[in-house]
């Protein structure tokens, strides 16, 4: 017997005899409740190691290759050998998973293992569309199969915790992530935030192809000031309560197990160290036991908002705040101990934050099996496979809205037309792939070009007339349309001239939303709306096929151009989605889940505004509120989306004409499909509740279906409201259900439909 394995031998016996052995790994027997386990880890972890669960690190280098030598680099690889490393983000691949994974609990003192994060914001490396788009669908089914299918992908690359949903509300057009929401709608938001929490974590978080969610960020995010990125947020309490938080709420009755706090100030104190977001309402009120990662150096950002003195201060701040997880900060693998030793930090705020981490790690299984994401034959069936290109490729169709189509241009006949397809954006295989696409090959969406060209009996002619030009910033990718090159317009207006349809793709590249990509100016970039009043001379007959990441102000087009279909980002799939939309092969049904502006002065503009003292022009003089430039509706309202075939609504009837609190209201409404298709309406439910002890929205989203219609066929579409939704938060934070009279609206769009009203006692 060698000398090691007698070494080794000898460990163990003693080991066993004294009992330590047993006992340092009885965390692991599984028999055990998980608070259980928990505190027996705990109890054998120094202070050094329960800060290192809280600090997460960015895999910034190829762990499967050579080792850093210096810098941060060789800093972060120090720290998960030591144990001082709870989480990474952005290592993926089943390979590189492994080998930091293999540290973690092969070379530290106790083994524990590494949760591995990423943004799985609409897909992995197969994308669905934008979650904007998604959320056009209203179909609720169709985006947890897609948050479900991309769990898949994402956890067979060794993946187990997703930084989403984002379920910030947003009806800012300039902010760049309202591409990453659901809207501007807080009842939609939420509906939205359960089904996508479901999806990413399915029936059981322990099984190998579900990952943890995110809820963010929390909160307040998607109100930063003029749309500008990172900006601050300033709100009432009634109005965060009412607007901001719910969808939160969602997500966590949807079983939620994380949240990310947000880089801006609400009300003057950033989200991170916001104890009362983060203590009071989420672990508090809310019984939240999950725990908090702070946004991408959120917790150092504070010294720079003006909140804190330094990094030890801050440090001190977040962790007391509720702040658990330390992203990219470095902040609390360097303070937190000197915080505690120092008496300026009590100890219990770790306790309880490595509590929270080491739950989730608990229930997602790693101590029982850290590698279990780690599946080499899994990954490789997994990754772009059938099941899950036919997933996003249905999601994609689901999310198209048709805006305008008038005397019937589309669908496009599928033979004898000569076709011309024109814009940069047309042939373009990676910007559909839209901004949270890290994961992603470059240029592996189907580009509509290619989508169009499945259809063989017409005659298809691409010109791209502009062109989309690519830059490199410091790491991310700078893309543009040309503002000054028209070299292109004579070839694209000649083509045009000669065919029976123009197809055109326009509107942003995919970087142009997205983190960091706020804009000023809504209209088409570039020079692509003079290439579209050029072309427009020359053939009238124009589909305008929009890719965006946030609504666009384009009045002339909506008044000029016959057919205008909202194609967004659709992600992987997005040519094969445009294809079949236009030929008619899948009959559309999106709704916007956003208004869309007639230009960017009206922003923010959103459906569910308050009522001002003024609202109409009753005196005919000029004092009432509005603009005397332009009219205030949006250009195309909120909920609002048309088909191939038409729905008529009527008989709508409510069960009584009063009510109790705490009754539920029954209502009814018959929809009919009256023109010469099937198709899918999405019937929706406004309430107002005109006079309240604070004053309420104009309308409120309370209700909403998705209803399939045979030609010819009509539905009764039943809905009911409880106290959940006749009610409202004050601004003390409290829910009343306030008696009197409540107006309601159904239809298929936020501006128009049937109307009755009730009344509460
Ligand atoms: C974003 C987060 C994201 C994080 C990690 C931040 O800049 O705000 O939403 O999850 O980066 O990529």
């Amino acid at each position: 017997m060698n000398k090691l394995l007698k070494q080794s031998i000898n460990f163990l016996v003693i080991t066993f005899i004294t009992g330590s052995y047993a006992q340092s790994k009885m965390h692991f027997d599984q028999s055990k409740p998980i608070e259980e386990r928990i505190t027996l880890l705990m109890s054998k972890m120094t202070l050094d190691e329960k800060v290192g669960q809280m600090n997460q690190y960015n895999g910034s280098w190829d762990f499967t290759g050579p080792l850093p030598e210096s810098g941060s680099e060789e800093e972060k690889y120090e720290h998960i050998k030591k144990g001082w490393v709870g989480s990474m983000l952005s290592v993926r691949g089943v390979k590189e998973v492994r080998a930091v994974q293999k540290i973690a609990v092969e070379e530290t003192r106790l083994g524990i293992p590494i949760i591995f994060g990423f943004d799985v914001i609409h897909g992995y490396k197969t994308l669905s569309p934008i979650p904007l788009a998604e959320a056009a669908s209203w179909d609720l089914e169709a985006i947890k199969k897609s948050a479900s299918v991309a769990a898949d992908e994402a956890s067979a690359s060794g993946l187990n915790w997703t930084f989403g949903p984002n379920v910030d509300i947003s009806n800012d057009a300039r902010w760049g992530r309202v591409m990453e929401g659901a809207g501007e709608d807080t009842y939609l938001g939420s509906k939205i935030a359960m089904a996508r929490v479901k999806g990413f974590q399915g029936e059981k978080l322990d099984a190998n192809n579900t990952i943890v969610s995110c809820a963010k960020h929390f909160a307040a995010y998607g109100y930063a000031e003029a749309g500008k990125e990172y900006n601050s947020a300033d709100m009432s309490t009634s109005k965060l309560y009412n607007t901001v938080l719910p969808p939160f709420k969602s997500a966590l009755d949807a079983g939620v197990r994380t949240f990310m706090n947000s880089f801006n100030t609400l009300n003057g104190i950033p989200a991170t160290g916001d104890s009362f977001l983060q203590r009071d309402i989420l672990k508090g009120a809310w019984g939240f036991d999950g725990y908090v990662v702070s946004d991408w150096a959120s917790i150092k950002e504070m010294v720079t908002h003006g909140y804190a003195k330094d990094g030890a201060d801050a440090s001190a701040k977040a962790v007391m705040a509720g702040s658990d997880m330390d992203m990219e900060s470095h902040l609390y693998v360097k303070e937190l101990v000197k915080l505690v030793e120092n008496n300026t930090v009590e100890e219990r705020f770790i306790d309880d934050a490595v509590r929270r981490i080491l739950r989730i790690k608990f229930e997602l299984g790693l101590f029982d099996n850290p590698y279990k994401y780690c599946d080499d034959v899994r990954e490789k069936a997994t990754i772009g496979n059938k099941a899950i290109n036919e997933a996003v490729l249905d999601m994609a169709k689901k999310s198209i809205v048709l805006l305008k189509n008038d005397s019937n241009l589309l669908p496009l006949k599928k033979s004898g037309q000569k076709i011309a397809l024109i814009g940069a954006l047309a042939a373009d295989k990676n910007s559909p792939l839209g901004s949270w696409r890290i994961a992603a090959d470059d240029n592996t969406a189907v580009s509509v070009l290619e989508g169009m060209q499945q259809y063989k009996n017409n005659q298809l002619v691409y010109k791209k007339g502009t062109d989309v030009s690519i830059g490199k910033q410091l790491f991310v990718q700078e893309v543009k349309i040309n503002s000054d090159d028209f070299s292109g317009f004579e070839a694209a207006k000649k083509v045009a001239k000669s065919s029976d349809v123009v197809v055109m793709v326009l509107g942003e590249v995919g970087f142009q939303s997205g983190e960091g990509r706020s804009r000023t100016e809504l209209g088409l970039p570039g020079n692509q709306q003079q290439l579209l009043e050029e072309i427009f001379m020359v053939n009238k007959n124009i589909v305008l096929v929009l890719n965006n990441g946030r609504p666009l102000a384009l009045p002339w087009a909506a008044e000029n151009i016959p057919a205008i279909v909202e194609a967004w980002q659709l992600g992987t799939q997005t040519g094969n989605a445009v294809a079949q939309v236009l030929y008619g092969d899948y009959n559309p049904s999106g709704k916007l889940p956003i208004s869309f502006p007639r230009n960017v002065g009206q922003c923010p503009i959103y459906y569910n505004q308050l009522n001002t003292g003024r609202p109409v022009n009753k005196e005919k003089n000029v004092f009432w509120s509005h603009y005397i430039d332009v009219e205030k509706t949006p250009l195309f309202p909120f909920g609002y989306g048309l088909s191939y075939t038409t729905f008529k609504y009527e008989n709508l009837k409510l069960s009584k004409s009063k009510y109790k609190r705490g009754e539920t209201v029954e209502l009814s409404v018959e929809v009919a499909n009256t023109g010469n298709l099937d198709g899918k309406e999405v019937v929706q439910l406004y309430i107002n509740d005109p006079v309240a002890s604070i004053v309420r929205p104009v309308k409120e989203l309370k209700g909403f279906e998705l209803v399939e219609l045979k030609k010819g066929e009509t539905k009764t579409v039943k809905f009911s409201l409880t106290d959940a939704e006749l009610g409202f938060y004050n601004n003390d934070g409290d829910y009343l259900i306030e008696e009197g009279t409540f107006n309601i609206m159904v239809g298929g769009r936020s501006d128009k439909g049937l109307t009755d009203k009730f009344e509460l006692k």
